[in-house]
């Protein structure tokens, strides 16, 4: 509190048309960690043509301009001493409701990036389209879902992506990328390796009418039938796959984490096999090109880290994979936890881990 009796901790909103600019915000909030941070100027953009005039202005002013969309990928170490642009742009649209030469008809659907992910594939299943079923749940804004190529449950939304509209910020215009421009993979794309580069603005979907069910992955059937389902459809795998996430997933609404902390990792397939023939229990899955996954949370519970716990930082008694804040971590003390696995697991196992969040 100055002599002025102004509180300079105070953050400060000032309202323009279409964004709101924060002087010297809490990032508490804006998080799913919910760890402390700050943001020198946290800018909520609502219509996207705001953003060129304040990448314009930030980089006038020299200053370093973060993207952030639901929160649900990244862990605060630090303040931010820049611009942190926050993402709320809104709308959903059925571009083309029949897309000739679709095996079993399909719709092109637009969703603009600040959109709520799984309000979104509610929206997709009401209007009797399928594919986004599994992804049911998951936690974060339509924008960032290409970016590590979200999955669960046997499904990867590169597989439904058609096209992603991003502000290019090298070029300062928008560009309109398609699926195999993403270059999708297990949680990776384009837009890991250009970081920073691409603004995500939209995402179009090719969502199918009609669509074999994916229910294979382990526990989707053993739900369904404990829900009394006996034919499912799209809808009804979707509430089972958010029950079994309900279950076995810590809830990032009370309990601040990032989903999975760690991706699985992949590595060659002599030494999944090594590792396979000392640990007959330990799960595998084989890649081409002489590759392997790794289960990570089954390494992670190996070493006796399940459930583990430093001061407020922890990793989930639920799942292994899943670093909690239980209440005043600080992101350092969560991304000190997080290294402290790697090492035990890379001197154990000789694999190393790596995140999945951005960390800052
Ligand atoms: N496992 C353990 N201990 C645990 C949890 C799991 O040993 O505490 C082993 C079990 O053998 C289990 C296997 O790991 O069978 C696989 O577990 P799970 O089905 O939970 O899948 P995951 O590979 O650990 C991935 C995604 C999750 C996604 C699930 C379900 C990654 C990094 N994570 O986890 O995604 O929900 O599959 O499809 O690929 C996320 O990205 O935030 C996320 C939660």
């Amino acid at each position: 509190m100055n002599d002025q009796g102004i509180d300079s901790n105070k953050p400060m909103a000032t309202a323009y048309g279409c964004y709101t600019v924060h002087e010297n915000a809490s990032l508490l909030d804006r998080t799913t960690f919910r760890v402390p941070a700050r943001a020198a100027t946290l800018i909520d953009v609502h219509e996207f043509d705001a953003v060129p005039g304040l990448l314009e202005e930030a980089a006038t002013q020299n200053r370093e301009v973060l993207i952030l969309g639901g929160g649900s990928n990244v862990l605060f170490t630090r303040d931010w001493p820049g611009v942190v642009l926050a993402l709320r742009t809104r709308g959903l649209d059925v571009i083309e409701q029949h897309v000739p030469g679709t095996p079993g008809d399909a719709a092109l659907v637009r969703a603009a990036a600040g959109e709520v992910w799984d309000d979104f594939v509610h929206w997709t299943l009401a209007h009797g389209l399928r594919g986004l079923e599994n992804l049911a749940l998951i936690p974060g804004s339509v924008g960032a879902t290409p970016i590590q190529n979200i999955g669960a449950y046997g499904v990867e939304v590169g597989e439904f992506v058609d096209a992603v509209s991003a502000y290019d910020r090298t070029t300062n215009s928008i560009v309109r990328l398609d699926r195999a421009a993403c270059a999708f993979a297990y949680r990776d794309s384009l837009f890991k390796h250009e970081s920073g580069r691409y603004l995500i603005t939209a995402v179009d979907f090719l969502l199918p009418r009609q669509r074999e069910l994916r229910l294979d992955y382990d526990g989707v059937r053993e739900e369904l039938a404990a829900m009394g389902v006996g034919v499912a459809d799209a809808r009804a795998v979707a509430h089972a796959i958010s029950r079994v996430r309900t279950r076995k997933l810590p809830d990032p609404v009370t309990t601040g984490n990032a989903g999975s902390f760690f991706k699985n990792p992949i590595v060659s397939a002599d030494l999944a096999a090594a590792l396979k023939s000392e640990y007959a229990r330990m799960p595998t899955w084989p890649l081409a090109d002489g590759l392997a996954k790794l289960s990570a949370a089954w390494l992670i519970e190996a070493c006796g880290l399940k459930g583990f716990r430093e001061g407020d930082a922890g990793v989930s008694d639920q799942h292994a994979l899943v670093l909690i804040n239980y209440g005043s971590a600080s992101g350092a003390q969560i991304w000190a936890l997080a290294r402290h696995i790697q090492q035990t697991v890379l001197t154990r196992f000789g694999v190393a881990l790596e995140p999945e969040p951005l960390i800052v």
